[in-house]
């Protein structure tokens, strides 16, 4: 199973980041950076408590948090597999490749494994599309890609 993130201590750390910030301006990027990296992500939960110290409607974090992609409402996994499904990717096979993916690591689009290990996500055009297919995992960038790589691509991880 996932790492258990929610302890009394990682609540008590974001409640010490609160405290730190709340008296400055624009208190809440660096709340939601710093929660992020804590409980690694941002659930409800946790913005619930932000919105009632910061006296800020939880609307108006909740926006925040799905509009900047730096922020999740999940834990993300260990391995985050970003599959291309750019117009030159998916006309060269990026569908199946994601179905193998998602069927090797146990994980849907926008899901984490239930071992923490991968989160799959289904990406935009990454602008690398002279070597379609491409997917990355974390950093790393694989392109040029037959559905007969992929199992030696996610052994490695
Ligand atoms: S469409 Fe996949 S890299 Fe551009």
């Amino acid at each position: 199973m996932a790492r258990n993130l929610f302890t009394e201590e990682n609540f008590q750390r974001l409640n010490e980041v609160i405290e730190a910030n709340r008296q400055k301006q624009g208190a809440l990027m660096p709340i939601l950076h710093e929660a992020q990296k804590i409980f690694g992500c941002v659930p409800m939960e946790v913005q619930k408590i932000i919105a009632e110290k910061l006296l800020i409607p939880l609307s108006e974090i909740y926006g925040v948090v799905t509009f900047y992609s730096q922020f999740t409402l999940e834990p993300r996994g260990e391995y985050v597999v970003g599959v291309c499904m750019g117009t030159a990717c998916y006309v060269r096979g990026a569908q199946p490749i994601l179905d193998k993916i998602s069927q090797l690591t146990n994980t849907k689009v926008g899901k984490t494994s239930e071992d923490g290990k991968f989160t799959l996500e289904a990406t935009r055009c990454i602008g690398a599309c002279g070597l379609a297919p491409v997917i990355t995992v974390n950093e790393d960038v694989y392109g040029r890609l037959e559905l007969k790589d992929i199992p030696g691509i996610i052994e490695k991880y």
